[in-house]
């Protein structure tokens, strides 16, 4: 069980000091105190992380994700990683930090698995649901085009790159499209890890937790990768991630 500490004030003058010293000391620390006490506590006084709300209605992806996977993934997981989040941060200096300020802090601290776990979540999720959208897919706009062909050869080749991503990470985790320098690269990566905590800029994910996708696929973790690529990948968002 631990303890917070409070300093405690002036409450100990030196020996040898007056007794209408003492008195007068006394009473600043009183009011000291009293003010203190008035000021909002420092957790308090900081916002909790908040819960974005969904950029689309939850039935708005379907047929390819239903409103009954957004219902349970964005209202039950990502809104379970933001509560306890904001448990584990409550009354500590995280309180304080902006919720990628808490990702990079806590990133590859053994003392704040838990803190890192649920804090990358929610930034995952949150970029999750911006790299999707009703009506997506398609043609990525012409500055992002031209740089997967750079990158890969072609749209085509950078989709089956993040297909092959998603069907190589061994169970729980995420297939990214990031900038590294002036090239696209496609990575993965396992459970809550993110490439926010390195050297490469974040354009687009793909959550393939089964939670993303079990209820409308089963185990057919291939299909749903497809059918996002095709129908619901939000290239706007990539393209306005890379500058
Ligand atoms: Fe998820």
């Amino acid at each position: 069980m631990s303890h917070t500490h409070h300093p405690s004030f002036a409450t100990h003058p030196a020996p040898g000091v007056s007794p209408r010293r003492r008195l007068l000391i006394g009473a600043a620390a009183a009011l000291a105190a009293a003010s203190l006490g008035a000021l909002p506590r420092r957790a308090a006084a900081s916002t909790p992380v908040a819960l974005p709300p969904l950029p689309y209605g939850e039935s708005a992806l379907a047929p390819v994700i239903s409103a009954n996977t957004i219902g349970f993934h964005y209202g039950k997981h990502h809104k379970g990683y933001v509560d306890n989040l904001n448990k584990l941060i409550a009354g500590t200096p995280m309180a304080d930090q902006s919720l990628e300020q808490i990702v990079k802090a806590s990133a590859g601290q053994a003392d704040k698995t838990a803190i890192f776990n649920n804090a990358a979540q929610v930034w995952n999720h949150t970029f999750y649901w911006n790299s999707l959208k009703p009506g997506g897919g398609g043609e990525p706009p012409a500055a992002l085009r031209e740089r997967m062909v750079a990158s890969f050869g072609s749209v085509d080749a950078c989709k089956k790159e993040l297909a092959a991503a998603s069907m190589g990470q061994f169970g729980s985790g995420w297939a990214w499209l990031v900038r590294d320098g002036d090239k696209l690269k496609v990575v993965r990566t396992p459970n809550a890890e993110t490439p926010l905590t390195g050297a490469s800029k974040p354009l687009l994910t793909i959550d393939v937790w089964e939670h993303a996708y079990y209820l409308d696929y089963q185990n057919r973790r291939a299909d749903y990768v497809a059918a996002l690529l095709d129908k619901l990948v939000n290239w706007d968002f990539a393209n306005q991630n890379w500058g």
